[in-house]
């Protein structure tokens, strides 16, 4: 290897290792499933799963920025959450807590939590997921009666009516199917 490489190569590992140190998931992780992690971080917390998923589907938390996951997990708020009471005993509530900051979107490789990261950096926290500009964009030309009208779907909240991969974390166009209107693409 000449200098030159060997000083270009140094420089791209250090480059890396400081980037790694940024993010929770390890760099062996991050190399192996670069292929797979266009999506978000599947949900790995078996408290936050069930806890979480049983009014819909269990949002991953690579969805919205650690912000966000305070607000909403804070014990007053989830009395009223959207309206419905989630409320968790605090031993349960804490490890929610810890486990959805941990694995926030700005603290994550995978593409669609680094893009949401970036959009929400500034600004407010937004509540709902459905709510962040970059999602709305792109479920902006489904009409109504596929997703409020209809009785398989009922709200753009509930991911995986129409993303068929949504608990794996894969949000791609071509794995959608709308219920009752297969030929919507
Ligand atoms: C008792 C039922 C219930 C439980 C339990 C529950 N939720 Fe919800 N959640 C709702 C309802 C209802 C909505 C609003 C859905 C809609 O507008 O269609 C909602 C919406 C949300 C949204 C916004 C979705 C969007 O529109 O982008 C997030 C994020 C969320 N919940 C996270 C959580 C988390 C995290 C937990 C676990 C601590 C949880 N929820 C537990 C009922 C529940
Ligand atoms: C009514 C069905 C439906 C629901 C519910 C829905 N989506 Fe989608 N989503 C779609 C369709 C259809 C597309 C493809 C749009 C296109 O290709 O123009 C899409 C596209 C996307 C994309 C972009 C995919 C890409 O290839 O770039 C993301 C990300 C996404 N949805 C996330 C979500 C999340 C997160 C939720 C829940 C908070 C959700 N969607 C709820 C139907 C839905």
């Amino acid at each position: 290897m000449s200098n030159k490489f060997k000083i270009i190569a140094l420089v791209a590992s250090a480059l890396l290792m400081s980037s790694v140190a940024h993010a929770r998931e390890s760099t062996s992780e991050w190399l192996i499933s670069f292929e797979r992690m266009k999506g978000v971080k599947p949900v790995t917390d078996k408290k936050y799963a069930k806890e979480c998923g049983e009014c819909h589907f269990a949002y991953q938390p690579g969805l919205l920025p650690a912000k966000s996951w305070e607000k909403l997990l804070d014990a007053k708020a989830l009395k009223n959450h959207f309206g419905e009471n989630a409320e968790l005993d605090e031993a349960t509530l804490q490890d929610i807590q810890a486990y959805a900051a941990e694995n926030a979107a700005e603290t994550s490789w995978y593409k669609r939590s680094r893009k949401i990261a970036a959009a929400t950096a500034n600004g407010p926290a937004p509540l709902r997921i459905t709510e962040l500009r970059y999602i709305s964009r792109v479920h902006h030309e489904i009409p109504e009666k596929m997703i409020k009208g209809n009785k398989d779907v009922k709200s753009l909240s509930q991911c995986n009516a129409c993303h068929t991969q949504a608990a794996k974390g894969v949000f791609d166009s071509d794995t959608v199917s709308i219920p009752n209107y297969p030929d919507f693409d």
